[in-house]
């Protein structure tokens, strides 16, 4: 039943948590933030605007539905909490907007998206740019044939992260968390929009994308804190045999490292980097087309699920599924051995009350890597040696 205003539950406050805590109190939604949830105390003395608004705060779903609904919850916790909240979300009458990556596993994922089926409520996931119109319109013109079959593609994406990154929770950088699978790396969580992009642009309705069935590679730690991988160079191949390259860190001198990348169809080649055009090259010297930058605001997946929420769209465009072959690339990664880089090749850098992990040679090795289109062992590079 449409509503003047949707009543929207936030789950979870931190470091993304607080930009829906800033977009929800924009006056920008038609939507009445009616209460946060969370397990820091005093959350009003970090984010004032909560007092002003006097949103309720309660430090568990379940006492905020005792005396409480909400047509909309809106899930920013720990990936490793996200199915129990959804599952909780939903057995209340709530539709549900998850963060990305939904969860690490594909029998949940496929349980969540029939649990939100059989009560008929919408279940979207925050993966952005599935969202953006720029790339819904190149979506649609790969999907009409007008560039000719994929045959490849490429991605170049790094994101410094260290100490103040690892350290903020308990799940960062970690395989499991009380035994449930986070699967923590850049690949499965903070690089991981353009891959999963990739797979998004090659699947066949406007909610699929392309599944990926194995994957070849390199993983590496620098960081010796961590559980899991911060480097990986890895080839991802779809059912077709199709490969695509996907290069990508945290541990890393330079604040970014693109993003770059270029996608390869019969007709010519699809390029783009960040802040930048989308532009689609002919093979045959034809006016290449400019498709623009990404062009909808970040946060166009909240407007789009409360217009779903009101009848005016169809189901969002970031379903449970539409992230699953991200998803089976980042387990099939998994299994790759994780090669730890030693001591004495990694420069330890101190800056803006932070610390960081830095190979040596990370970023020549990852540009050449990106260049010549191939994992750097492959063309004789090594992060080890
Ligand atoms: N779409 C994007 O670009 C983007 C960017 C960053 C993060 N994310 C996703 O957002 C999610 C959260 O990431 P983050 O970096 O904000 O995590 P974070 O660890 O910084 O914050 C998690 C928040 O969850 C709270 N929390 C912990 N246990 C809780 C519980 N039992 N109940 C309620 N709240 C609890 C913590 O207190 C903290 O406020 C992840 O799924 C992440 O992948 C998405």
């Amino acid at each position: 039943m449409p509503k003047d205003k949707f009543r929207v539950l936030l789950v979870s406050v931190g470091i993304f948590g607080q930009r829906y805590l800033t977009e929800l109190t924009s006056g920008s939604y038609d939507a009445t933030l009616v209460g946060i949830v969370d397990v820091v105390p005093h959350l009003e003395e970090k984010y004032p605007v909560i007092s002003q608004l006097q949103i309720p705060v309660f430090p568990t779903m379940e006492a905020f539905y005792a005396r409480n609904a909400a047509d909309l919850v809106i899930i920013c916790s720990p990936i490793h909490l996200h199915t129990e909240m959804i599952l909780c979300a939903l057995d209340h009458g709530s539709n549900v907007l998850c963060e990305k990556p939904l969860c690490a596993d594909p029998a949940e994922t496929r349980q969540l998206e029939q649990a939100a089926a059989q009560k008929k409520l919408i279940l979207s996931v925050g993966w952005q740019l599935n969202y953006d119109r720029t790339v819904q319109k190149i979506k649609q013109l790969i999907l009409s044939g007008a560039f000719g079959p994929v045959r490849g593609g490429k991605c170049l994406h790094g994101m410094r992260r260290g100490r103040n990154y690892y350290s903020r929770n308990n799940w960062s950088g970690h395989l499991f968390v009380h035994g449930k699978p986070v699967m923590d790396s850049p690949f499965m969580n903070g690089c991981a929009h353009t891959f999963q992009m990739m797979t998004y642009l090659l699947g066949n309705t406007m909610t699929e994308a392309e599944d990926i069935v194995r994957v070849e590679g390199e993983l590496y730690r620098a960081n010796p804190t961590l559980e899991n991988y911060d480097i990986a160079a890895l080839r991802c191949f779809t059912r077709e045999n199709v490969p695509l390259l996907y290069l990508t860190c945290h541990a890393m001198r330079e604040e970014y490292l693109g993003r770059f990348a270029e996608m390869e169809f019969e007709a010519g080649t699809l390029i783009w980097e960040e802040g930048l055009s989308y532009r689609f090259v002919y093979r045959d010297g034809r006016e290449p087309l400019d498709f623009g930058p990404d062009s909808s605001p970040r946060f166009q997946k909240l407007h789009d699920m409360l217009a779903c929420m009101r009848g005016q769209r169809d189901l969002p465009l970031s379903l449970p599924h539409t992230g699953l072959p991200h998803l089976h690339a980042v387990l099939l990664a998994q299994n790759l051995p994780v090669q730890d880089i030693p001591a004495d090749r990694i420069n330890i850098l101190e800056e803006k009350g932070d610390r960081f992990c830095c190979p040596k040679n990370l970023e020549s090795v990852l540009r050449e890597a990106y260049a010549k289109n191939a994992l750097p062992m492959e063309i004789g590079l090594s992060l080890v040696r």
